[in-house]
């Protein structure tokens, strides 16, 4: 039986708290909330309840192995749901609020089907402010996966959330587009000195290197994993952020790309994620504009989005630019890759 899913738009909690109310009350008896945050959209129910995460791998057609991210008002509540250390303190004290995850060993009001299975949580204080407002009001931790469909883009607006998750779930809260674009960069304590980046984001490598001495990547971030490799984290090893037309990511001098992409429209309906800069070069194709070339947030802002909106123009492929693998590049490079199950073409110069 589809659920009767609430509408609601908050935009300021402030003056909206009997809405901020209503939706904490939903969370508090065991019902699921999407809500913004600062990176996507996330689909919210009581972290320290068995069934409600149950209810989130249901809604979201999820494999119960991957572990959802706990989300919490303040950097401090972390050690009600996880045990700490100054490395948390010192990752807290530069990035939170806001796009970082922290993985440490988990406490027992925690249930394993948050985790999935796992002796170990993900937490993350958002900076979303009706994010914050809403895990302040339920008064505990709120487990949220991104609030897609699986296998599907995560949800950057309120739009692409009723697509997936209309009579799903019990409310939807609209509070705008997200301002990142990308979900949180995770990254795991290894010791006081060493953490490991499981996913980038806005948090950049950079970034992590100014608080922590030793950032060592998975390798899963920008290569594929082996047919029997147990990933770090179980999301890596799920196709993910998958648009229906086979993705094909281009690399080469900027001259060659645009020839190539100009002669394959000629034979085929394709769909280009291309640079603001080469609207005018590529008559024809069906354009997806990502930014400027440079302007790597743009891009990510607007990556989910594009991908969703080049799915429903059918077309018979799409191409996108192979992003740089340096600062906020390194994201935009691992959801592209995956979206793309890692197909680079190289473009040879003529
Ligand atoms: O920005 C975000 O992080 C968004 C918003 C809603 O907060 N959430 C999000 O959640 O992206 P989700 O479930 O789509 O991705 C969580 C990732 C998964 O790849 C999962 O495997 C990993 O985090 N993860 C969660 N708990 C983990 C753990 N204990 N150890 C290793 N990886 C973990
Ligand atoms: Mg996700």
């Amino acid at each position: 039986m589809p659920l009767d899913t609430k509408l609601m738009c908050i935009h300021d909690p402030v003056a909206q708290k009997e809405e901020i109310e209503c939706a904490a009350d939903i969370i508090r008896h065991g019902g699921l909330v999407v809500f913004p945050t600062e990176t996507v959209y996330g689909l919210g129910g009581d972290a320290t309840s068995a069934a409600s995460s149950r209810n989130i791998y249901e809604a979201k057609g999820r494999p119960s192995d991957n572990p959802l991210i706990i989300h919490i008002a303040n950097p401090d509540d972390a050690e009600r749901y996880a045990v700490t250390c100054p490395c948390y303190g010192r990752l807290a004290k530069a990035f939170m609020p806001g796009p970082l995850t922290v993985i440490l060993p988990r406490r027992d009001i925690i249930p394993t089907e948050t985790t999935g299975g796992l002796d170990t949580v993900a937490v993350r204080c958002p900076s979303h402010p009706v994010a914050h407002a809403l895990i302040e009001a339920a008064g505990v931790a709120i487990a949220a996966p991104s609030a897609n469909r699986s296998g599907k883009p995560s949800p950057t607006c309120a739009a692409h959330v009723v697509d997936d998750m209309m009579g799903r779930v019990d409310a939807i809260i609209d509070g705008g587009e997200c301002d990142i674009g990308l979900e949180s960069t995770i990254v795991k304590i290894e010791d006081e000195d060493t953490v490991t980046l499981l996913r980038p984001g806005a948090i950049t490598y950079d970034a992590l290197c100014m608080v922590v001495a030793d950032v060592k990547v998975a390798a899963a971030v920008s290569e594929r994993l082996g047919e029997n490799e147990r990933p770090l984290s179980p999301g890596m090893k799920y196709r993910h952020y998958a648009p229906d037309a086979p993705l094909v990511l281009l690399e080469g001098e900027e001259y060659d790309v645009l020839a190539y992409l100009q002669q394959q429209q000629s034979t085929r309906r394709c769909a280009v994620l291309c640079y603001d800069e080469e609207v005018d070069f590529l008559p024809g194709a069906l354009l997806y504009p990502v930014g400027g070339k440079d302007d790597l947030a743009s891009q990510a802002h607007s990556l989910f989005r594009l991908l969703r909106e080049a799915d429903r123009d059918q077309p018979d492929i799409i191409y996108a630019h192979l992003p740089p693998k340096e600062g906020l590049g390194l994201a935009l490079y691992n959801r592209m890759i995956r979206a793309a199950a890692h197909t680079v073409q190289h473009i040879p110069s003529r």
